[in-house]
């Protein structure tokens, strides 16, 4: 009867050793999280949040980049010291969005069946990668959080093909990171759970809190060299799809008309790497005011913002980017998904039609009542910790 006894409490504490192991294997088991980006505007608005999952015990983080930028995309991941686990090297000179979108949906799709499956996929914006990406987890019925979620113009051509892209990710992702109220409504306009939508304010501050420096050196810099700081820096970026060809034309007139004008004024303008954008604007923008040079390094384009007087662009990222600097912009797009600082005052969107540019930057140059009530620091998206608080919410939907 003793031995009896003693076999069946030996049984009992062996039961207890195996449930506490598996317990205990359950505890030590790490949130698997995978953040997938590809071109630079992704990489600056995931890197804060890829720096924060890195430092956190409770996940198991790991990067796939499918670098639809190479050049633009590593120089991004060096600045913030990245290291990707997995990388498609998609980018083709020439490229179509037919190319990137197949290329990447397969190659996000091999990682997940041979590599690793992880517990939630993390894409951003609305580039092809962001819409891939998503499109492979779902195949592999892993969930996805959208960073960045439910931006709208409601014309699916504009921007184009982003705007379809990010309306296309809010369908198949479970997960909806949003940077303003706003954003918000829109996803629940389309019956999006309410539950699953968290506002967070934009990443972008979050990276641009961590580059820009009040007492930044220019002169340190090789970048800046032929660039006479001295005059009234006017930043310029243009690059979008929706505007290859004739709206492209337009804009490149305009500013070089008035560039042409003034004296005091230095138009600088990184070029996006594309053959096509390059050639147009090494043909086009030929006024000895207008300095063309290669994309800048993330921390050296972030302080030339601080730095300009103001900005022209058809870039999203820009949008958010100088408002919160106080430094006013004309959009060169006939519409945008971020409405928050146009609303504010601070960024104007003039279209593309030459004429309406060209007036609206000389405004812009010779009225001072424009400029000052443009000039305005207004930051609707967040205090720079976006990435803090989508990580406190994966945190609570656990695994
Ligand atoms: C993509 C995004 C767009 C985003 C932009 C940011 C899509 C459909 N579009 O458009 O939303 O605003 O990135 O810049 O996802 N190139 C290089 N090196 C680089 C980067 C680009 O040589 O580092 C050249 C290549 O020739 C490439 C071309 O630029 O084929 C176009 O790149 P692609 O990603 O297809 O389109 P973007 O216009 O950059
Ligand atoms: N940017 C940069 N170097 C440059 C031009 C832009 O680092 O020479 C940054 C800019 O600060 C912003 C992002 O790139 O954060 C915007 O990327 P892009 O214009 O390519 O894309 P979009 O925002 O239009 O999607």
């Amino acid at each position: 009867m003793y031995w009896q006894n003693l076999e069946y409490s030996k049984k009992q504490i062996n039961l207890v050793k195996i449930f506490s192991q598996i317990k205990l294997g359950d505890k030590m088991a790490k949130f698997k999280i995978m953040s997938v980006f590809g071109t630079r505007p992704e990489a600056i608005k995931m890197a804060p949040l890829v720096k924060l999952l890195e430092k956190d015990d409770y996940f198991d983080s790991k990067v796939l980049v499918t670098a639809q930028h190479r050049q633009m995309l590593d120089s991004v991941l060096e600045i913030f010291d990245i290291h990707p686990d997995f990388d498609l090297d998609i980018m083709k000179h020439g490229q179509t969005i037919g190319d990137i979108t197949t290329r990447i949906l397969n190659g996000v799709l091999e990682v997940i069946k041979n590599d690793f499956r992880p517990d939630l996929i993390l894409v951003h914006g609305d580039t092809s990668t962001s819409f891939s990406a998503a499109l492979a987890a779902f195949y592999e019925k892993v969930p996805v959080g959208h960073v960045e979620a439910g931006l709208r113009t409601g014309n699916i051509y504009s921007p184009f093909p982003e705007e379809m892209n990010r309306k296309l990710i809010g369908t198949l992702a479970t997960y909806h990171f949003s940077p303003t109220t706003s954003n918000y409504q829109n996803l629940v306009k389309e019956n999006i759970n309410e539950k699953n939508i968290v506002i967070t304010g934009n990443t972008v501050i979050d990276a641009l809190h961590l580059v820009v420096d009040k007492n930044y050196d220019f002169s340190k810099k090789s970048d800046f060299d032929g660039i006479d700081l001295s005059k009234k820096i006017l930043l310029m970026t243009c690059h979008r799809r929706e505007n290859w060809g004739e709206p492209m034309s337009q804009i490149f007139r305009a500013v070089n008309r008035v560039a042409d004008e003034y004296d005091d004024i230095q138009v600088v303008y990184p070029v996006h790497l594309n053959p096509d954008i390059v050639k147009k604007a090494n043909e086009m923008l030929i006024s000895k005011n207008i300095r063309l040079i290669k994309p800048l390094e993330y921390v050296e384009f972030a302080n030339l913002i601080a730095k300009s007087h103001f900005v022209l662009t058809d870039s999203g990222g820009l949008q958010e980017e100088a408002p919160s600097i106080g430094k006013p912009v004309l959009v060169l797009r006939t519409e945008t998904e971020r409405p928050e600082a146009v609303e504010a005052g601070t960024v104007k969107v003039v279209g593309v039609d030459e004429q309406t540019v060209y007036k609206n930057i000389k405004q812009l140059l010779d009225d001072k009542n424009t400029y000052d009530s443009m000039a305005n620091a207004v930051n609707p998206y967040g205090d720079g910790t976006a990435s803090q608080k989508i990580i406190d919410f994966i945190k609570k939907i656990g695994k």
